[in-house]
């Protein structure tokens, strides 16, 4: 607190004599001596590689939707380059959504604004920097910073295909004050600036769908296995462990899918819920929102007519699937819980059929020995 004043009339002189407005947003490249760990974390981030000239798979969504009548670049820009609408900081729009993005706003009605004073709002009440003034913000480390662009998004004909906020509000954790940045951007002791004292640090992975760490055992699954070589009935129980929304949320192409398998006793499958395509085969055992356009194809959000299904799993929701199958020579039911991050037709169309986009991660598994007598 002490210093806060002679640090600010510092702080101005500087940028009078750099020329830079106090309004500008900086370059993460600006933090990088300092907050070493942050950095590093942040680059490996999506939100490092949020933008047109960063994400491919962004690139070509982003020219479908601007090129298949009428979506404004800006709409879409506004979330994944945040710095153009911020203004005053267009050489920043390949960083993505960068430090300052959310060190150096505050809320504005629904969006944000880059804050006039150049102080750098974080967790702390007690932090002293050389170089920028410190501020503890209420706004920083609660969920609704994160809401701000992982909200609630309704398409044009009126359905929502984003409903982030919804979910998270109507979870057991929410309800026990459990923030976005808790799950999100867990702390460990350490340094979080060179100089700085020793603190709870936290990530800036942002770890999501991309990242094996945070989807394993998110959900579990339970087998129950009854009956006899006639008729096996099988009970399977996919339960929403540690995901404080539902499971995927976000972008309508994040896809959770169940495999269901039966082996005889030398391990060959004998039967399985899907052979290629659980959502021609089995649509139940997707859990996913479908948006379709007027003929009944998958659609993206702006040329979407309705939703087909929205089978995603709820917070803390259990769900029960049933399979009756016939039980000869069935020796070991196994059972898999799948993410992915997009419809591989979907990149196939786009091109972008590689990794990291066409990544299958394994949630959970399960395995029962058949009851057969
Ligand atoms: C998407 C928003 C977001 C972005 C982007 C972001 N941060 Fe943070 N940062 C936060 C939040 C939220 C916290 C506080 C977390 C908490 O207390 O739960 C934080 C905390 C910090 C802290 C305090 C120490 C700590 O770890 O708690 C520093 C320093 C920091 N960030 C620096 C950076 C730098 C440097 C970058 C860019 C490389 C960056 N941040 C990018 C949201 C962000
Ligand atoms: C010359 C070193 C240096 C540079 C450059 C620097 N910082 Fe800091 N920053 C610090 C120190 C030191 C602290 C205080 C750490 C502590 O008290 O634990 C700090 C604290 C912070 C905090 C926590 C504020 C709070 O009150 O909780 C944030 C957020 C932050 N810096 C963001 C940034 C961002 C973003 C950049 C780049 C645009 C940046 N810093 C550049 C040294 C630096
Ligand atoms: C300025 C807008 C903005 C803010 C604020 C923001 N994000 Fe993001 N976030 C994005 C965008 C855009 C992406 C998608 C980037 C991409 O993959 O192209 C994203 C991606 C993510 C991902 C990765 C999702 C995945 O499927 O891998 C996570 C996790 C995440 N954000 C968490 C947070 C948290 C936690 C906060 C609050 C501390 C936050 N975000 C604040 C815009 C934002
Ligand atoms: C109780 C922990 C928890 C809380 C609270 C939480 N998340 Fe998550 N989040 C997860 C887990 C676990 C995953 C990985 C499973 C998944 O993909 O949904 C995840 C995944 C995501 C993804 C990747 C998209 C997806 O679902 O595939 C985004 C984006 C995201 N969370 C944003 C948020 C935002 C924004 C908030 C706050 C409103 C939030 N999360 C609150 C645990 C949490
Ligand atoms: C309100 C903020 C917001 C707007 C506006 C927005 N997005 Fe996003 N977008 C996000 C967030 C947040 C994510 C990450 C969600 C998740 O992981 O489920 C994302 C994810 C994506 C992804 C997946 C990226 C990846 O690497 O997997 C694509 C592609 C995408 N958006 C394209 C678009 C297009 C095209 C538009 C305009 C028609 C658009 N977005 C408008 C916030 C926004």
């Amino acid at each position: 607190m002490r210093m806060r004043i002679p640090l600010l009339c510092l702080t101005t002189v500087a940028l009078l004599l750099t020329g830079v407005s106090a309004q500008e947003l900086e370059s993460s490249e600006a933090c990088a001596d300092c907050h070493v760990q942050a950095v590093a974390d942040w680059r490996t981030s999506r939100h490092a590689l949020s933008t047109a000239a960063t994400n491919p798979f962004y690139a070509a969504m982003l020219k479908w939707a601007t090129s298949s009548d009428g979506q404004p670049q800006e709409n879409c820009d506004l979330c994944h380059m945040p710095a153009r609408s911020l203004a005053a900081a267009p050489r920043l729009e390949n960083e993505g959504v960068t430090c300052d993005v959310c060190h150096a706003t505050e809320p504005d009605g629904k969006w944000l604004r880059v804050n006039p004073s150049g102080v750098k709002f974080g967790p702390y009440d007690d932090a002293v920097s050389v170089v920028h003034e410190s501020q503890f913000s209420e706004h920083l480390v609660s969920s609704r910073q994160c809401l701000t662009c992982h909200g609630n998004l309704a398409s044009a004909h009126g359905f929502a295909f984003c409903s982030t906020q919804k979910e998270y509000l109507s979870s057991s954790f929410s309800k026990q004050g459990i923030t976005c940045q808790d799950c999100h951007m867990p702390s460990i002791q350490g340094v979080t600036a060179e100089l700085g004292k020793i603190r709870q640090v936290h990530s800036h992975k942002f770890y999501g769908g991309y990242n094996p760490e945070i989807l394993r055992n998110c959900a579990k699954i339970e087998l129950e296995v009854r009956g006899d070589s006639t008729e096996l009935t099988i009970a399977v129980k996919v339960i929403n462990r540690t995901v404080g929304h539902a499971l995927p949320t976000g972008s309508p192409m994040r896809a959770v899918y169940l495999s269901l398998r039966a082996l005889d006793a030398n391990g060959k499958v004998i039967w399985q819920n899907y052979a290629t395509n659980p959502l021609l085969e089995d649509p139940d055992a997707v859990f996913m929102r479908l948006l379709e356009d007027e003929a009944g194809r998958p659609a993206p959000p702006w040329l979407a007519t309705h939703i087909k299904f929205d089978q995603r799993l709820q917070p803390d929701e259990t769900r029960e699937l049933l399979y009756r199958i016939s039980g000869l020579n069935v020796a070991d039911i196994f059972a898999t819980l799948y993410y992915r991050l997009a419809p591989p037709a979907l990149l196939q169309k786009l091109n972008l059929d590689i990794e990291p986009y066409s990544n299958v991660v394994t949630i959970a598994t399960a395995q029962s020995k058949a009851v057969t007598k």
